[in-house]
């Protein structure tokens, strides 16, 4: 689904490490070390670190609820497609079995759903898995405007549903809205600001997910890094494969690191997700590579989550609390030859990547 036409140019970017820590949405938090226990590094008790009991009613407020950005690096759960318009039942075998059988501790919504009610089977199934989402206004590649429709379901179910802001991380306008050219930044931007206003008393921040590329080189005279400042978070999709200089999994390390010193030098500090990040094991009419040497197969698709693993610390290291990554996708139902599993719902390979290090 992803057509990559462009030639990708390589800026030479600078870590930058001491960029101000700003969390505007971060809630404040007492930390109480009970020194009379013998501490084996307990789980952080908070939404939705792995470990963490939910409760048994809604809380009545949102203080000490999320989890600090810092503890949101490593691995952070799946790109997870709605497309097929999951039912509730199948969300909640889903997510619990993200949760569960690889400790995920988001679902990233994928794609679209205008059933009625679809957000609410969403909040259902991840308050009862215990993980968080985020959720996503789906633009799509027809440039038709049916996102309003479901920007306003959206936004509407997110103050209606009682447990939707204790599930609901960020609000995402995607996928690629900047790389499909479907709002000019100027647009997108007055949507990201009228959107953060609506959510403000909810506490959902707000972001883009798209690649490094859209901001820094394709609308980098028409607004683009303007968007990166209007964003509460970053989630970035990183998909190695596409490069111009792709060719194995385990060669992409620096491929990675230029998008992702782009988003640290230009970021602000703000947290940094990769949304939409993986390697394909199959090429299919929407995935062709830009580079004759880019091998798409099972074990590169293997070797690039190990090489995340592999660049945990250094992951761990970035401003803002760390890269917490996503896989794309969960199933290769989702999306052809990202899955996790394969279309007859077998793992592809031993997937248990690190979430801590
Ligand atoms: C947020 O947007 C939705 C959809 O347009 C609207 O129904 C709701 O009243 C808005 N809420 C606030 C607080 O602005
Ligand atoms: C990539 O590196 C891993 C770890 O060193 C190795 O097991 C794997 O065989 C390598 N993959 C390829 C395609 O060379």
């Amino acid at each position: 689904m992803i057509v990559f036409t462009a030639v990708f140019v390589s800026i030479l970017a600078f870590h930058s490490r001491n960029l101000a820590n700003a969390h505007p949405m971060e809630p404040t938090r007492t930390v109480h070390i009970d020194t009379r226990r013998p501490a084996a590094n307990p789980p952080p008790n908070c939404f939705p670190a792995i470990g963490f009991t939910m409760p048994s009613a809604v809380p009545t407020s949102l203080s000490n609820w999320w989890c600090a950005y810092d503890t949101e690096y490593a691995f952070v759960g799946f790109s997870y497609e709605v497309t097929e318009c999951q039912s509730l039942t199948k969300l909640r075998t889903e997510f619990n079995d993200i949760k569960t059988r690889f400790k995920g501790r988001y679902v990233r919504l994928y794609g679209f759903c205008d059933r009625a009610g679809f957000y609410n089977d969403i909040v259902d199934a991840a308050w009862g898995a215990g993980i968080g989402v985020q959720a996503l206004i789906w633009f799509g590649f027809d440039g038709d405007d049916k996102w309003i429709g479901r920007r306003n379901t959206l936004l509407g179910t997110l103050h209606s549903n009682p447990k939707a802001k204790f599930v609901t991380r960020v609000l995402q306008f995607g996928s690629e809205p900047l790389f499909d050219w479907v709002l000019d930044p100027p647009d997108l931007i007055t949507q990201v600001k009228a959107a953060k206003t609506n959510l403000s008393s909810l506490q959902i921040p707000v972001t883009v997910s798209d690649l490094a590329y859209s901001f820094r080189d394709l609308h980098a005279k028409d607004g683009g890094p303007d968007v990166l400042k209007a964003i509460d978070m970053i989630d970035a999709h990183i998909l190695p494969f596409f490069s111009t200089k792709a060719s194995i999994a385990n060669n992409s390390w620096p491929i990675v690191l230029d998008d992702l010193n782009y988003f640290i030098s230009s970021g602000q500090g703000k947290k940094i997700y990769f949304s939409q990040n993986g390697w394909p094991s199959v090429t299919s009419s929407g995935v062709q590579p830009n580079s004759p040497s880019a091998v798409a197969n099972v074990q590169n698709e293997k070797d690039y989550y190990a090489l995340l693993d592999k660049h945990c610390a250094d992951l761990k290291a970035v401003p803002g609390g760390g890269v917490g990554w996503f896989a794309h996708i969960y199933s290769d139902n989702q999306e052809p030859g990202y899955g996790i599993y394969n279309t007859g719902g077998t793992l592809k390979f031993p997937f248990a990547p690190k979430t801590s290090c």
